[in-house]
């Protein structure tokens, strides 16, 4: 007999955890409940298994997993296609993001971002639909499965020194907005999240351990995972397609909606300027980074498809662009 289940990615901390707490409470909502199992997904089991106990629930199946690898997503699919569970849930939630000019960050950081916050949420999604859809329409809109996309107010408008994680949740925005529209036939509802700043390991990971708290205007508008998770829940049972959530969040999605994207930018250049330190501590120890090419460049090594002696002519003539910077830089500012 298949189980049902909920499933929940980004369960070892943060709003992830807040969920799982929340949907182990959960009582007569989503498909049959009390789910019978509840998969939590993250790299971090350790912290799933110590959730798992401080709750006592049993129904917790903590699942190790990297969702920027192909292999592991590959395991998630065998595994629901040998147990054929009935999903009345699906939580992406897992994330992350890097702060820093793109081209401070290694490339592989990007990959990663790009690989946990969109490809894996959509593949993933892609991979449980099967087991969501029914195809005797037995769900009605009340008990019928809901997926919860978590995204971010950052996905409104292109941010620069957070491009990448930008880009990603403007992804997820876009996908789960599309997938609503399809999946509604099915009685399946697909709502997204959108919060401003939250508070959880988030920032700290992001700024490299620079940063533990929000600064600036982002501390007062700081919300607490557990106050999210439950509207989160709230808006999707309620059959909600998004829930930006706060009121400072709500006022910069319809800024971004009336005010150009570019007018917006500039202000963004003009008082927030972009941080470049986040990469140095957390790829490199306390050593700053430097992209690999352009260490090799300064270092005077050829770089590949670039002999040295181009190489070298490159970071003089980077050199003089500089010195042409400084030059210029006092009658700008006249
Ligand atoms: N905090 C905020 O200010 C904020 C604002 C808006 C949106 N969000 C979004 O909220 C979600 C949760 O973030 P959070 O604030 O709760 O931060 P968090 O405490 O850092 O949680 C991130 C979660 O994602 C998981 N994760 C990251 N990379 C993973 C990977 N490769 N494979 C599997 N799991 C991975 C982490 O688990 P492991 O490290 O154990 O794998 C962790 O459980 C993210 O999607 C984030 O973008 C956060």
């Amino acid at each position: 007999m298949s189980k049902n289940i909920a499933i929940i990615t980004g369960a070892s901390s943060g709003i992830g955890k807040a969920f799982l707490e929340e949907i182990v409470k959960e009582r007569g909502a989503y498909g049959c409940v009390p789910f019978e199992e509840i998969w939590a997904v993250a790299r971090r089991e350790d912290k799933i298994v110590e959730t798992k106990a401080l709750l006592g629930e049993d129904r917790i199946v903590p699942i190790k997993a990297d969702l920027s690898s192909p292999e592991d997503l590959s395991a998630l699919a065998d595994r629901m296609a040998s147990e054929k569970p009935v999903i009345g849930l699906l939580v992406n939630c897992a994330g992350m993001g890097m702060k820093g000019a793109v081209e401070d960050l290694p490339a592989q950081t990007i990959e990663d971002t790009l690989d946990v916050n969109c490809t894996s949420l959509a593949k993933l999604t892609r991979i449980c639909l099967p087991y969501m859809i029914s195809k005797t329409p037995i769900w009605t809109m009340d008990n019928s499965p809901r997926i919860i996309n978590i995204a971010s107010s950052a996905g409104f408008l292109p941010q620069p020194g957070f491009a990448a994680y930008a880009a990603s949740k403007s992804f997820v925005i876009s996908f789960s907005r599309a997938l609503y529209y399809e999946l509604i036939d099915y009685n399946v509802v697909v709502t997204t999240v959108c919060p401003g700043p939250v508070k959880t390991d988030f920032q700290r990971k992001a700024t490299g351990g620079v940063q533990t708290d929000f600064t600036g205007f982002r501390q007062y508008v700081v919300a607490d995972p557990v106050k999210l998770a439950k509207a989160a829940i709230k808006a999707s049972r309620s059959g909600r397609q998004m829930l930006v959530y706060g009121f400072s969040q709500k006022a910069l999605h319809v800024a971004a909606k009336i005010i150009p994207t570019s007018w917006i930018l500039f202000i963004e250049k003009a008082f927030m300027p972009v941080q470049k330190a986040s990469a140095e501590v957390v790829e490199e120890g306390s050593i700053p980074y430097v992209p690999e090419e352009r260490r090799e460049l300064e270092s005077g090594a050829s770089v590949e498809g670039i002999p040295a002696a181009e190489s070298e002519e490159a970071a003089a003539s980077e050199d003089e662009d500089k010195e042409t910077v400084s030059v210029s830089e006092p009658e700008v500012s006249i």
